[in-house]
């Protein structure tokens, strides 16, 4: 097949959440915490959970139908269907279901899993699809409901996530908007955060037995994820604007995972941003894992604030341990 390449524009996004939310007096109900300390450890104050009628399917349906509207393409119109997720409705995966939903019939759809990484991982593998000429109109939502995993015993992590969904359309742009990107893992820090399948053997026959086990709710080193988080965060973006030939001081957004305020003020303050320019909705929404970079830019371009050509800098991080940083000039 005979490619062409092409720049690359995000040039829509949408997102959606459960009905049901649950503030910090809430969850103070369900483990001994308080609104005092989660907001000072994290800048939590809510976080929207899914109910058992709700599916991770619908939700990231909803959010790729607000993409689709804003960015003025139909379903038909998508060459693929990227879905970052951690928490499927099938172990098959789930991208398969929502391209069903949205009625988008000439594209390909997978999941792909990275935690809280999962949606800048996912944008820079849409961005090859499009660079390459290989499709022309990509659909990348991030969601995730981490509440089905949570232990909701463990004050130590159940305060801290959320569930939502997020979408970006990216299109083949004759301007290409897409600057630079960044991305890794350390395999050697995997057991910081794990929601891992504990495995228990069932006997099929005298010399063999299967697996048949289940997944495990959701541990994390929480110290250790932090440091990790402060440290590595702001030298991959700076590796992104090498690679964009643009300095820090030339971005207009920084969009980091919304995982504490803490590690978005340290990021910010080792990359010498303003904090006028850190976009942070984490009090609303908690940490929704895949879906936290792309529900905090659409909420704050609904709200105006972002014009196109804006500069951002985007970095999610998280399991794996896997991070990303991604620059790109919003709009086509
Ligand atoms: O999305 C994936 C990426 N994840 C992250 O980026 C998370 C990174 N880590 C963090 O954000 C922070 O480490 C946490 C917010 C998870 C925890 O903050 P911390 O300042 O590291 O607290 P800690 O875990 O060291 O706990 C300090 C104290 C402990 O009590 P003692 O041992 O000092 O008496 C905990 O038992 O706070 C206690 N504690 C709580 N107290 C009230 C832990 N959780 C809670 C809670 N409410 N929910």
């Amino acid at each position: 097949m005979q490619t062409v390449a092409s720049g690359v524009a995000i040039i829509g996004s949408g997102s959606a959440s459960p009905a049901a939310s649950l503030d910090n007096d809430g969850i103070s109900q369900v483990v001994d915490t308080s609104d005092e300390w989660i907001a000072t450890r994290t800048g939590i104050r809510n976080r929207y959970l899914a109910s058992p009628q709700e599916s991770l399917t619908d939700i990231a349906t909803l959010a790729g139908q607000r993409a689709l509207a804003m960015a003025n393409v139909t379903a038909l119109d998508l060459d693929m269907v990227l879905l970052a997720t951690s928490t499927p409705d099938d172990l098959f995966g789930s991208a398969c279901q929502v391209q069903g939903a949205l009625g988008a019939k000439h594209a390909v759809a997978f999941d792909l899993t990275a935690a809280c990484s999962g949606f800048v991982f996912g944008l820079v593998t849409a961005a090859q699809f499009i660079r390459t000429g290989t499709y022309r109109t990509v659909l990348l939502i991030g969601a995730d409901l981490l509440s089905r995993w949570v232990d909701w015993s463990d004050r130590g992590t159940c305060v801290l996530f959320g569930d939502g969904a997020g979408a970006v359309v990216l299109q083949a742009n004759d301007c290409d908007r897409f600057l630079g990107f960044a991305l890794q893992s350390d395999g050697s820090q995997n057991s910081c955060l794990n929601l891992g399948y504990q495995p228990k053997a069932q006997p099929l026959t005298a010399n063999l037995s299967v697996s048949q086990g289940t997944y495990q709710p959701l541990t994390m080193q929480g110290k250790e994820v932090y440091r990790f988080a402060v440290n590595r965060v702001p030298e991959i973006i700076e590796k992104a604007l090498f690679q964009a030939n643009l300095d820090a001081k030339q971005l207009d957004w920084l969009l980091l995972h919304q995982a504490n305020q803490r590690i978005l003020d340290a990021v910010a303050k080792r990359l010498r941003i303003d904090d006028q320019k850190v976009i942070s909705n984490m009090a609303s929404y908690g940490n929704t894992s895949a879906a936290s970079i792309p529900l905090a830019l659409d909420e704050t371009l609904r709200k105006g604030q972002i014009k196109s050509g804006d500069v951002i800098a985007t970095a999610g991080f998280g399991a794996g341990l896997s991070w990303g940083a991604a620059i790109f000039a919003w709009g086509p």
